[in-house]
């Protein structure tokens, strides 16, 4: 039996509830499949932070490193709001994603049928949506050093991040955009503000390069990144694949998150590269969806997103391709049979608790 080791770094606010509905698929994958998960656990953000006064132990981060792939369920929530900035609980993700080297960030926005009038958009803009955002995840202003608060001395203060990317960074990432558009419909949008940025002129020049040197067969178009947010909310349908800088990606993955009707639905994959020598990559996977503190500890949070990452873990990281389209059909079945957390249903339609929307999906995907 094959052994797959899993790290689950559950996290705060609904990141634990979203997780134990992850650990019922592994369970029954186990017993089922023979799929031979190992699971190990470790604690990330503001729970880490109350147990060792970090964001993420040291012990935690070696066993991230050692892992086939990590789960992630989410950190941070108001408990936290004024410890200092180093070890504030977004500090363990982003640590997490710079020494994973987790370049490639997949988003993929996919409209369920059943969801298309949860979404704030008309039914018929949002219908059968499928578009994948490739954010660029360990570069640009989130790292960009300096990265600083400055006394000018005279009453005044200086905020500066910096926004820098490198040629081989734009290389990489738009390779995999390039790549994954060729499983898809074969086009790429590539994102960003050359007409006020200098890495913006950089990534347009080095896309373009990179299609014309490897990718030609694929459609590549270029959108300023404020108008690429106007197009996802005025007709989301014209694109495939979007590939565009960290910042903006961080952005514009939650606009087209909302798209599909609620942030409690979608998944997200952050890939290294291929290791040279096994092939195999480092991964994490999470919901694109916060902590949402106003509602942890309810019951009532939507599993599915942690769930569809899952299925993007089980893609990615173990090639189980059959399973996650099994675990995807599973979730798609249990909406086209009503079954509807808080999030997305609609008024006055009976919902269900998360472990409920857990169970639900365990059963199809046994069935
Ligand atoms: C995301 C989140 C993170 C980000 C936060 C939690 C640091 O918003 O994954 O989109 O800004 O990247
Ligand atoms: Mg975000």
């Amino acid at each position: 039996m094959a052994s797959r080791k899993l790290l689950l770094l559950p996290g705060d606010g609904i990141g634990p509830e979203a997780m134990a509905e992850v650990r019922k698929l592994i369970a029954v994958m186990n017993e089922e499949t023979n799929a031979g998960f190992e699971t190990e656990e470790g604690l990330v953000g503001g729970c880490a932070y109350d147990a060792h006064g970090a964001s993420i132990s040291e012990g935690d981060m070696e066993k991230a490193m050692a892992a086939d792939a990590v789960l992630f369920g989410a950190v941070g929530g108001p408990k936290w709001d004024s410890v200092p900035y180093e070890v504030r609980p977004e500090a363990g993700l982003l640590r997490l994603r710079k020494d994973m080297q987790l370049f490639a960030n997949l988003r993929p926005a996919i409209c369920y049928p059943a969801l298309a009038h949860s979404s704030s958009l008309k039914p018929d803009v949002v219908e059968g949506l499928d578009i994948l955002i490739v954010r660029e995840l360990t570069g640009g202003v989130y790292f960009g050093e300096p990265k600083e608060i400055i006394d000018l001395g005279n009453g005044q203060k200086r905020g500066i991040d910096t926004q820098i990317y490198d040629t081989f960074e734009i290389e990489r990432i738009s390779g995999v955009a390039f790549e994954l558009a060729r499983t898809r419909r074969g086009e790429v949008c590539s994102m960003e503000k050359r007409n006020v940025m200098k890495s913006g002129v950089l990534w347009n020049e080095v896309v373009t390069a990179t299609h014309k040197a490897k990718y030609a067969d694929v459609k590549l178009t270029h959108m300023l990144a404020d108008a690429g947010g106007m197009q996802l909310v005025r007709w989301p349908k014209q694109f495939d694949v979007i590939v565009t800088d960290n910042l903006f990606g961080d952005m514009l993955s939650d606009v087209a998150a909302m798209l599909t009707g609620s942030l409690g639905m979608l998944p997200s994959a952050s890939l290294g590269a291929p290791d040279a020598r096994t092939g195999s990559r480092k991964a994490l996977y999470e919901p694109v969806h916060g902590s949402a503190p106003d509602i942890a500890g309810q019951g009532i949070a939507n599993p599915i997103a942690m769930i569809a990452s899952f299925a993007m873990c089980l893609r990615y990281s173990f090639n189980m391709v059959a399973e996650a389209d099994r675990l995807e059909a599973a979730i798609s079945a249990v909406l086209d049979d009503g079954i509807r957390t808080k999030d997305i249903a609609s008024e006055g339609v009976q919902t269900v608790s998360t472990s409920d929307m857990g169970d639900a999906i365990v059963a199809k995907f046994r069935a």
